[in-house]
């Protein structure tokens, strides 16, 4: 499906966001993990989320779905059910991380895990790498990519050092560490989104932080009874962005997470001169509360500068580096990105895709092995941009066409139903 997006005069209004993905993959996966039920508010209804219940449902969860709430009735931590063909995770790779790490601790029972095109060039060696140490079987195609299979076993607690800082692989980690001999201990290079330790505190387990190390007990069950969801502040980072470009425009934000691991966008828009205020969380250093903080945004329009994002601010900000270089754009100077590799990796090759995408709107980007150079020209002219299936590249063009010269056709932009599939009314409501 294609679209159009004219130039805006100006946007207002208030804008709720979808709930937030993250938080709503770990409810249903930890509620599927439980023997009590759990009941999630606000669950994320969109084609990735979808996929994490229908995995859940194969591996033995029931899922009830009430009108404002769904219940999730758990297979138990150490009950998954035999499926009878592969687990298909869709174009989730949160999916396929992190069931990953449920199915390592069922001992003698395997499953094959595959996805759609996208999904199939998405690395899982970086999973397979520490499971094994851990004592289960993971065998991959080639060696690193889906399908694959994962046979479970008895598991030994590990230390580990992840080789780059994804939160989807250390969250793997630490969930099969709950059914492992000891306290499995992880060593992020820098700090990614810890939504997974959030939700285990809140479900009894024993986690610890101590600077870059998280350490995580071994439990018999469960106890997380309820979770709700908040705003997701990667989707609410559309309508963020085109608050700040479209001239003359004024918008609310209502209900997103604010959790610091989560705010790297703002902090840049911030520091580009964007007005984005909010109740950001701050750093708490080593404490982990089980809690999700919420807040109001406020955004406004106005000029922006260029500025440089640096390796240890990527993983707060990974999913909206994006809308960074759509920012750059429009601003004075040149915005550059590094550090930034595990782009490649995304649902596209999002350096080549964001490269290539606001190439043909008539942006002056280059991409560098690990993120990209923009040139800030004062706008963008306008013209036609593919989604290449990727569900924030379409919403990347979105925005782009609202402050564009001429406007912008995006090519394929179902794609953000991934994510966001209220995204196209939510935007023209501040029209
Ligand atoms: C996610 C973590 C991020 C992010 C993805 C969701 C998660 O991936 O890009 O959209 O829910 O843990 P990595 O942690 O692998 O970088």
């Amino acid at each position: 499906m294609n679209a159009r997006f004219e130039p805006a005069e100006r946007l207002r209004g208030e804008i709720v966001p979808p709930a937030d993905k993250s938080i709503s993959h770990r409810a249903a996966l930890l509620g599927a993990m439980s023997a009590e039920p759990v009941r999630i508010r606000n669950y994320l209804d969109a084609a990735d989320t979808n996929s994490m219940l229908a995995a859940i449902r194969a591996l033995g969860a029931v899922v009830e779905t009430r009108p404002d709430e769904l219940v999730i009735r758990g297979a138990g931590l150490r009950e998954a059910r035999e499926t009878d063909g592969p687990i298909d995770v869709g174009n989730a790779g949160t999916v396929m991380r992190l069931v990953s790490g449920w199915l390592a601790m069922q001992e003698g029972r395997q499953w094959t895990i595959d996805g759609d095109s996208s999904i199939r060039r998405r690395p899982v060696d970086r999973i397979a790498v520490p499971l094994r140490e851990m004592g289960a079987e993971v065998e991959a195609t080639d060696g690193r990519y889906p399908p694959f299979t994962v046979r479970g076993a008895h598991l030994h607690s590990i230390s580990y050092d992840l080789p780059v800082a994804s939160a989807q692989v250390k969250s793997c980690i630490m969930l099969a560490a709950l059914a492992a001999d000891g306290a499995t201990t992880i060593n992020e290079p820098s700090p990614s989104r810890d939504h997974t330790e959030r939700m285990l505190v809140r479900s009894g387990v024993t986690v610890h932080r101590s600077g870059r190390y998280v350490t995580v007990g071994n439990c018999d069950e469960l106890a997380l009874e309820e979770v709700d969801v908040p705003g997701d502040l990667s989707s609410a980072a559309f309508a963020i962005a085109a608050g700040v470009l479209v001239r003359d425009s004024k918008l609310i934000v209502r209900n997103v997470n604010v959790n610091w691991t989560r705010t790297g966008f703002a902090r840049i828009v911030q520091r580009m001169g964007g007005i984005v205020v909010g109740d950001f969380e701050d750093d708490p250093g080593d404490a982990i509360s089980g809690e999700e903080p919420v807040s109001d945004l406020d955004v406004v329009s106005c000029p922006l500068a260029g500025t440089v994002v640096e390796a240890d601010e990527v993983p707060l900000c990974i999913d909206e580096l994006p809308l960074v270089a759509l920012l750059g754009c429009f601003a004075e100077g040149e915005t550059i990105v590094r550090g930034a590799q595990e782009l490649r990796v995304k649902e596209s090759d999002r350096i080549a895709t964001v490269v290539d995408g606001l190439t043909a709107l008539g942006g002056r980007i280059e991409a560098t092995d690990d993120g990209f150079v923009v040139t800030g020209t004062g706008g963008l002219a306008g013209g036609t941009i593919e989604s290449r299936g990727d569900h924030r590249l379409a919403m990347l063009g979105a925005v782009a066409g609202l402050a564009s010269r001429g406007g912008v056709e995006v090519v394929g932009m179902d794609a953000a139903a991934v994510s966001y599939p209220g995204f196209a009314d939510d935007i023209a409501g501040l029209l």
